[in-house]
Formats: structure tokens, C-alpha cells, sequence
């Protein structure tokens, strides 16, 4: 054989190693170019006979450590090949793994509770920005310029003339400016004052508010509706009852207490012994919230209310401290 004969056979073995197409093939190859009674001795008994023997040494030298790398590179690669099939494979036997299944939040519960039960009553939800004026969160709801939940010690005032709003009241002025009466609307939403966390207080929290607006809407529809409220949101024996307050948006003004749905009202440790449980401020919407919003004062009436929903859901739910619900333990908030 030829030197440039050899150095061909040497080619094409190279390109049979690159495209064996699993180990089984690449080990043939490998017996038939360089295994013992394989292509490479039968050249090496030609050498002594050849013309040149130096090149044809050279030459052979070339076919064996050029053959030898190549079937060490494609092993290498069909074996890698191999790995990542068998990690990439199924075993449709096994059984299945259960993740667990997902719960909805207990803040998110309790608004999704609270809305059904105003939207069986009639009630829309609405919504409004976080980000509100001064006008629609304290102007509009005829709080006087220097009341003090208006101090820059209670609410997070932002650059231009902007704030969060500080309660979901907010929205009552927004939706009888762009709805005519009447109006039964509920509004779900965050709230941020300048609290400084503990048990019972967090700078961001949620509100549901409550606004209905029509000719003839009186307190004994604000009771009856809160009694039916109560007991729908707390179970069938549940009442509510009115006491003196005041808020600026509302005239008469009252806080609205449940009785304690724990002990019936007999007093326990989740009523403090009084037997009733403070749920929300509410009233009679105050004939300058009408005005600042473009109805006739003259010819509506109106009751709203305002509750916390962290502190319905840490009463439904027995939860001590409101920190629990912003730390996301799954573990913990799984139990609701
Ligand atoms: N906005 C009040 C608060 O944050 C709650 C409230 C009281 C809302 C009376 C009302 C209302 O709509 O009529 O404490």
C-alpha cells in the first residue's frame, strides 16, 4: 500500500468514528482499524517491505494516534448522549407525587365572604386607586382641614399633592360623582396610615366599604341590613348593635358591634367578658358628602360603613396577632 493510500483508509475510518451511532458499532470499528488481527498490524508486516520505510513509518504513526483519538472522542460523546437520555426519561410506573393544593389567603376569604353576602343584598363592588388626593380622601368627606387623621404623623403624604388613601371611604365620593343615585356599592381594598406595627396595628391594611344612597334610606335600614349582614357573615344567632360616635362623613355617626359569636353573648375570653365585638364605623352619609359629590341633599338619603378586614378575619379565625397574616407562613395560614 501507498502512503497516500494510507493516509485516505485513515480518513474515511476517522469519518465512520465520528458517525457510529452507539457504543456497539464505535467498539467494531475500533477492533477492525486497531484491534489485534485488525487493519493497523497488517500495515505495520507491509512496512518492512516498503520503499520508503521512514514515511511509511510516519505515515502509519499518523493512522494510529489519530484513529486512537477519534474513537475516544466519540465514545465520550455517545455516552454522554446516553446519560441524558436516561435523566430525561420517564418511568410512566411510578406513582405520582401530591404537591398539595393551594388555599386562597384568609384576608382574600374574607372580602371574597363579605362581597357575596352585599352582592345577594343588591350591592356592586367597586374600586378606586390606592393612590388618592386629598380632596376625595379627606375634602369630600367634609373632614375638616385640621382634623387630625389629616397630620402628617397618620398618613403618608406623597410628592404633587398625592397620598395613600387612608380608608376606602375614599371611593363613596368617586362613585356618586360618576353614578347618579341610587347607589348600593361595596368596596374592598388596602388602606395605609402611619401606624407603627404591632399585634393589632400594620401601616398597610384593608378595608370593605359600604355606601347605599336612595330616596327613603333611613337608620333601621342601616340596622336591619346590619343585623342581616351579621348574621350571614357569623352564624344565625348573631346581632348587632348601635353606639353614639362620630365621623365627619357621617351624621348620625355609630360604631356597630356584633354580638360575640363564640359565646353567644354571655362574655367570654374572645369578647373580653362584654359579650359584644367591635366590627365597623357607620351612619347616615352627612348632607355635605352629598353636596362635595354633586347630588341634591335635599332629595337622598344614605347610609355607609367602613370595617377592617384584618380584624374580621383575626376574629373569625381566632388569629392573635395581625403580624401572622403578612409573614406568609404557608404552614401557619394553611389552617384557615
Ligand atoms: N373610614 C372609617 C375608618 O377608617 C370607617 C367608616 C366609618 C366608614 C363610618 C364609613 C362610615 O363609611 O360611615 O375608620
Amino acid at each position: 500500500m501507498e502512503i497516500p493510500e494510507v493516509d485516505s483508509l485513515t480518513q474515511s475510518i476517522l469519518a465512520e468514528a465520528a458517525a457510529a451511532a452507539d457504543l456497539a458499532a464505535l467498539e467494531a470499528l475500533r477492533i477492525r482499524a486497531i484491534g489485534r488481527n485488525g487493519l493497523l498490524p497488517k500495515l505495520m508486516a507491509e512496512l518492512k517491505t516498503a520503499t520508503d520505510k521512514r514515511a511509511m513509518g510516519q505515515a502509519l504513526n499518523r493512522f494510529k494516534t489519530s484513529v486512537t483519538e477519534a474513537l475516544a472522542a466519540r465514545k465520550a460523546e455517545l455516552e454522554a448522549g446516553a446519560k441524558a437520555a436516561r435523566a430525561g426519561a420517564f418511568d410512566l410506573s411510578l406513582p405520582g407525587q401530591w404537591g398539595g393544593r393551594g388555599k386562597l389567603h384568609p384576608i382574600t376569604q374574607l372580602i371574597d365572604r363579605t362581597a357575596a353576602i352585599f352582592r345577594r343584598m343588591g350591592f356592586t363592588v367597586a374600586d378606586g386607586p390606592d393612590i388618592e388626593t386629598e380632596h376625595y380622601n379627606f375634602d369630600a368627606l367634609n373632614t375638616p382641614a385640621d382634623h387630625a387623621a389629616r397630620d402628617s404623623q397618620d398618613t403618608f403624604y406623597l410628592p404633587g399633592g398625592w397620598l395613600l388613601r387612608t380608608q376606602t371611604s375614599a371611593v363613596q365620593a368617586r362613585w356618586m360623582e360618576a353614578h347618579k343615585p341610587p347607589v348600593r356599592i361595596v368596596c374592598p381594598g388596602r388602606c395605609y396610615r402611619r401606624d407603627t406595627t404591632d399585634a393589632t396595628h400594620s401601616a398597610n391594611f384593608h378595608q370593605i366599604e359600604g355606601l347605599y344612597v336612595d330616596k327613603k334610606v333611613s337608620l333601621a335600614d342601616l340596622k336591619s341590613d346590619m343585623d342581616h349582614f351579621a348574621r350571614e357573615l357569623m352564624g344565625g344567632n348573631v346581632r348587632s348593635r348601635f353606639r353614639a360616635h362620630f365621623f365627619p362623613f357621617t351624621e348620625p355617626s355609630v360604631e356597630v358591634d356584633f354580638s360575640c359569636h363564640m359565646c353567644g353573648g354571655k362574655g367570654c375570653r374572645v369578647c373580653k367578658g362584654s359579650g359584644w365585638i367591635e366590627i365597623m364605623g357607620a351612619g347616615m352619609v352627612d348632607p355635605n358628602v352629598f353636596a362635595a359629590a354633586g347630588y341634591e341633599p335635599d332629595s337622598v338619603t344614605g347610609y355607609a360603613f367602613g370595617m377592617g378586614i384584618e380584624r374580621l378575619a383575626m376574629i373569625l379565625f381566632g388569629i392573635d396577632d395581625i403580624r401572622r397574616l403578612y409573614e406568609n407562613d404557608a404552614r401557619y395560614l394553611a389552617q384557615f
